[in-house]
């Protein structure tokens, strides 16, 4: 493959895209301002946990097609097409997002760039950001006009990422320049030969493109569990309900799960950033209400507290409670706005004595709230436990036996925050069983 791919940016989104790309056969070469991270990456070493994705850097490193190095001149020496893949988190004390890091690569980058280049960005930014950063790489770009940006917002799902990045469901390349098109095209040749649609839109489409893909998931889960809600008020059954929709394959069944709700560094803060770039742009009515999407899934976190505290009667203070998950989801070690971990830390303000238990983001809890206490697997987290609560749904949770696991706890009490246990296999070894949603 004749182009040459740089990568500004190692994290989650960078070092995936990097890695795959140099499998699928490109030179790459990965760029970040960390020189620790940098040096874990050459080292072969993932900084982050991703089923599949550390087999793969071995083997694109081994390929001599992967290199990683921290200058920004070495990599516009280097690259035909340049893609960021920096982080844009929520501001602090505002629901706009941080621009600071896009804009900083590109200021990094573009005096560099001499030649004829595409950077393009692969971040999730508010619309209107390429427009911007269109003026400021022509400013400060010495090859000028020269210089294009294009817009490929990413789709991947943290634990899928390998999947979604080597067989995504589309691509969307956003365009000024049909030069800027057939560079994309050629960027991503044997993904569009494995059968990937294209969709080329402008640039300002395909930043929107994003937000409004993760703004749907947000309200469909948000819808879900807003029909919790009325379930706990009828004494129906969400999970019932929720089958029974899911027939109608105009709904369909994914991303209508209820349970404990939305977390992660995506879906949260991307509705927030939209609805906040809404307003600033005049439109805020039209997404009015992911406002109350955000409300809803605010509320589940409060509501499962709240039914643990009726499962201990009445009170959390000095009870014993295990606390199954901390990642945001299963097959991930993010804990980034993780509703687990909101929950265990209400529970643990509230007075009681909590212990977690996660199979892969122990060392980042461990680390950002020292002040609760951990085990080393589920079983030593029940021990003498009055009430256990699952509040992340691995695998290895949902094969737990309520037998086995009676026999360590105080009291068999289990509140099921994913709907993730049979329930009736539970409540059969003498187990109270509570869920959201449900009787
Ligand atoms: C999400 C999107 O799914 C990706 O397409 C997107 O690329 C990514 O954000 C991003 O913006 O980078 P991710 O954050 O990895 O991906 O996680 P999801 O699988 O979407 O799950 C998000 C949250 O929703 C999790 O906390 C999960 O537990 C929750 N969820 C999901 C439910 O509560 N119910 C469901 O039915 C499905």
């Amino acid at each position: 493959m004749d182009t040459r791919l740089t990568v500004i940016g190692t994290g989650y989104l960078g070092a995936t895209h990097a890695i795959c790309m140099a499998v699928l056969g490109y030179e790459v070469l990965g760029v970040d301002v960390d020189a620790d991270k940098i040096d874990r990456l050459r080292s072969g070493e993932l900084p982050f946990f991703e089923p599949g994705l550390p087999e793969l850097l071995t083997k694109a490193i081994e390929s001599g097609r992967l290199r990683f190095g921290t200058s920004f001149a070495a990599a516009a020496e280097f690259g035909d097409v340049h893609f960021i893949c920096v982080g844009t988190p929520q501001q602090k004390g505002s629901d706009a997002a941080d621009l600071s890091y896009v804009d900083a690569a590109v200021h990094a980058l573009a005096p560099h760039l001499t030649r004829r280049a595409l950077v393009v960005g692969k971040s999730t930014v508010p619309v209107g950001t390429a427009a911007r950063l269109t003026e400021l790489l022509r400013e400060l770009a010495p090859a000028g006009p020269e210089v294009e940006l294009a817009w490929n917002p990413e789709f991947l799902r943290e634990g899928f990422a390998v999947d979604d990045t080597m067989r995504p469901n589309r691509l969307v390349f956003g365009v000024a320049s049909e030069w800027a098109r057939d560079r994309l095209h050629a960027a991503f040749r044997p993904i569009i030969d494995g059968g990937a649609p294209v969709v080329v839109t402008d640039l300002a489409t395909a930043e929107l493109v994003k937000v409004a893909a993760n703004s749907f998931l947000a309200t469909k889960i948000s819808y879900i569990n807003a029909m919790a809600e009325v379930c706990e008020a009828t004494g129906a059954d969400v999970q019932d309900l929720a089958a029974a929709l899911a027939y109608d394959d105009r709904i369909g069944g994914r991303f209508l799960q209820p349970g404990l709700g939305f977390g992660g560094g995506c879906l949260p803060k991307d509705i927030r950033a939209f609805a906040h770039r809404a307003e600033e742009i005049g439109v805020g009515h039209a997404v009015a209400f992911l406002r109350e999407v955000d409300a809803i899934n605010g509320r589940r976190r409060a509501r499962t507290v709240e039914l643990v505290r009726e499962l201990l009667g009445g009170d959390l203070a000095g009870f014993e409670v295990a606390v199954l998950g901390a990642a945001f989801k299963p097959n991930s070690d993010d804990i980034r706005d993780a509703p687990a971990l909101e929950v265990a830390r209400t529970m643990h303000g509230q007075g009681a004595k909590v212990r977690v238990y996660d199979p892969a983001a122990m060392p980042n809890a461990q680390r950002a709230y020292p002040e609760l206490r951990y085990g080393a697997n589920a079983f030593d987290v029940a021990r003498d436990a009055d009430a256990v609560v699952l509040l992340t749904e691995w695998a290895e949770f949902r094969e737990i036996d309520p037998e086995a696991m009676g026999r360590v706890v105080r009291r068999r009490r289990i509140f099921d925050g994913r709907h993730a246990l049979d329930a009736d296999w539970w409540r059969a070894a003498g187990w109270e069983y509570r869920a959201l949603g449900r009787a």
